[in-house]
C-alpha cells in the first residue's frame, strides 16, 4: 500500500522505514526542512539502533521524505498522523495535531478516491472522533465514512528498541470510526505474523495507550516509593526487597523444567532515580487532566507524577548526606539520556539533578556514551559544567560520581576505579553496580551510610 506519514520524528520515521521494510511504499512528511534533508541523505536525525541500515536500504526505493504534504497525500492510500502531543503545563497540547489535520483535510480536497487518515500520535480519548474528524470534514468539504475514513492506531514502541518493537509488535490495536476504516488499516498490517490484533473504536484505542503507559509509570513510582522507605530502615536494601517480590510466581512464572521466566514487565518494578522520556511524564499528566475535566480525580496517577518529580532529588539528598556543602564539590554525572539506547533527553532525571548541582555551586563533569552536554540547551546555559570525553575521564579527579542512566558501559565502573586506584563516592541511581564492588557506595533504596567495601 501507499502510505504518507505526517511528522517525521521518532515515531513517524520509524513507522515509515519499517512499513517500507514490510514492502509498502512510504513517504514521510515534516515541516522541518533540515530533518527531511538528513533523512533523504540516509542519516536518521536521532540515534536509534537498527534504523540507519534500514533507512539506507529503502531510501529512494520504497521510502522517501518530503516537506510537500499535499503531494505526499495525493499519492497515498493511507495517511498517518505522528506529530508531537506535548503537555502544555496544564493539559495535552493538540495544536500540532489540529494543524496537521487541517493540512491533510485541504489536501484531501484533491483526492478523488477513498482515503484513510489514522492518528498514531498519543491523544486523549475523543481526540480522533471529536477533534480530528470534524477538522478533516471542514477543511476537505468531504464526508467522513463516505469519502474518507478515520482510524486510531496507538504506537507501543520503546525508544532504544523501536525497530524491533515496530517490526515485531506484541499487539496491534486497530481503532476505527467504522468497519471500513478498521478493514483498510488492518490490511496494512498483513505481513506482521500472528500478532494479537484488537479491533476497537477510536476512543478505546486512545484509552488503551494511556492505560498501558500509566500502568508502567505507576509500577516505577511504586517501586521508588518503596525504595525511599527502605532507605530509612537501617540494614534494609530495596534490591533485596524487590528481588523477593519478583520471586512471586505470578510475576516470574516457573516453567515445568524449574526455570523461571522473567518477563521484561518486572524491570518496571525496580527502583531508580525516576522515569523520563517523551511519553510517560506527559501522558500520565495528560490523563490526570483528562480525568479532572470529566469530574474523575485520578488520585493514584497524581501521586505517580509527584513521586517521580521528587525522585531525582533523592540523588541530591544522598550526596548531601555525605557532602553537606556542594560549593566547589567535584561531581561527575553519568548519563544524560533518559534511558540507555537513545539520545533522547526529554524529561531525563539527569536534567534536574545537574541543574540542582549547578545551583548549589558544584563543579560538574558530564558523561554520556552518546549525548553531549552542549547538545542540550538547558545544560549549555549552566556554569561550571565540563564534558568528559570518556568514562575513565569522567571518573578521574572527582569527589562523587552520580550514576543516572543505566548504560551498560557503566558496569565497568568498579574495574576502572580499581585500575585508576581512586575512590570517589559512587551514588548508584539505577542500582546496577554491586554495592561492595567499589570503595564507597551509596544507592537509591539503601540506608544513608555508605557501604565501604573491605
Ligand atoms: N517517542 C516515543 O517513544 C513514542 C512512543 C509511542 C508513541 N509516541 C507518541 O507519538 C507522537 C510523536 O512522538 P515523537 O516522539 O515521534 O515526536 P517528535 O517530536 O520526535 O516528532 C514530531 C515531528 O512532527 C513534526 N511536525 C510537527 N507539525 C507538523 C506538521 N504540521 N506537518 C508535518 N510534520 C510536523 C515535527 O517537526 C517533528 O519532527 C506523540 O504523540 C508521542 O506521544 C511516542
Amino acid at each position: 500500500m501507499k502510505i504518507a506519514i505526517t511528522g517525521a520524528g521518532f515515531v513517524g520515521l520509524t513507522t515509515g522505514v519499517c512499513f517500507a521494510d514490510k514492502g509498502h511504499q512510504a513517504i514521510c512528511v515534516d515541516i522541518n526542512e533540515g530533518k527531511i534533508a538528513k533523512i533523504n541523505s540516509a542519516v536518521p536525525p536521532f540515534f536509534e539502533k537498527g534504523l540507519e541500515p534500514l533507512l539506507k536500504k529503502h531510501i529512494n526505493k520504497n521510502f522517501t521524505a518530503t516537506t510537500n504534504l499535499k503531494e505526499a497525500i495525493k499519492s497515498s492510500d493511507i495517511t498517518f498522523i505522528t506529530v508531537g502531543t506535548p503537555f502544555d503545563g496544564k493539559q495535552i497540547d493538540l495544536s500540532y495535531v489540529k494543524a496537521v489535520s487541517r493540512e491533510i483535510g485541504s489536501a484531501l480536497k484533491e483526492v478523488d478516491k477513498y482515503h484513510l487518515v489514522v492518528v498514531k500520535s498519543t491523544v486523549v480519548p475523543g481526540t480522533t472522533d471529536d477533534v480530528v474528524l470534524p477538522i478533516l470534514e471542514e477543511t476537505s468539504g468531504k464526508k467522513a465514512g463516505v469519502d474518507f475514513g478515520v482510524g486510531m492506531n496507538p504506537e507501543f514502541l520503546r525508544e532504544g528498541e523501536a525497530v524491533d518493537d515496530f517490526s515485531d509488535p506484541d499487539r496491534i490495536v486497530i481503532g476505527g470510526m467504522d468497519d471500513k476504516s478498521r478493514e483498510v488499516l488492518e490490511s496494512l498490517y498483513q505481513g506482521f505474523g500472528s500478532v494479537d490484533i484488537l479491533r476497537v473504536n477510536n476512543k478505546t484505542a486512545e484509552m488503551i495507550k494511556y492505560t498501558s503507559n500509566s500502568l508502567l509509570a505507576t509500577m516505577i513510582s511504586f517501586s521508588n516509593e518503596i525504595a525511599n522507605l527502605c532507605s530509612s530502615i537501617d540494614g534494609v536494601d530495596v534490591v533485596d526487597v524487590l528481588g523477593g517480590v519478583h520471586l512471586d510466581k505470578r510475576l516470574t512464572p516457573i516453567m515445568p523444567n524449574g526455570e523461571r521466566i522473567r518477563p521484561s514487565f518486572v524491570s518496571y518494578l525496580e527502583s531508580g532515580c525516576g522515569f523520563g522520556g517523551s511519553c510517560f511524564p506527559k501522558d500520565v499528566k495528560a490523563l490526570v487532566n483528562f480525568g479532572e475535566k470529566r469530574g474523575v480525580r485520578m488520585e493514584i496517577l497524581e501521586k505517580v507524577v509527584s513521586v517521580n518529580v521528587n525522585q531525582p532529588f533523592q540523588m541530591i539528598n544522598l550526596l548531601a548526606g555525605h557532602f553537606p556543602d556542594f560549593k566547589n564539590l567535584k561531581v561527575s554525572v553519568l548519563g544524560i539520556a533518559f534511558k540507555p539506547g537513545t539520545d533522547d533527553v526529554r524529561e531525563s532525571p539527569a536534567l534536574p539533578i545537574v541543574e540542582e548541582l549547578a545551583a548549589k555551586g558544584a563543579a560538574i563533569k558530564v558523561f554520556d556514551p552518546i549525548v553531549r552536554a552542549e547538545s542540550e540547551s538547558s545544560l549549555k546555559e549552566l556554569n561550571n559544567i565540563t564534558q568528559a570525553e570518556t568514562l575513565e575521564d569522567a571518573l578521574k579527579d572527582v569527589d562523587a560520581v552520580l550514576l543516572i542512566t543505566r548504560w551498560q558501559e557503566f558496569e565497568k565502573i568498579p574495574e576502572l576505579l580499581k585500575k585508576l586506584k581512586i575512590s570517589p563516592l559512587v551514588i548508584d541511581g539505577r542500582r546496577m553496580i554491586n554495592k561492595t564492588a567499589v570503595p564507597k557506595y551509596l544507592g537509591i533504596g539503601l540506608s544513608q551510610d555508605p557501604v565501604f567495601s573491605k
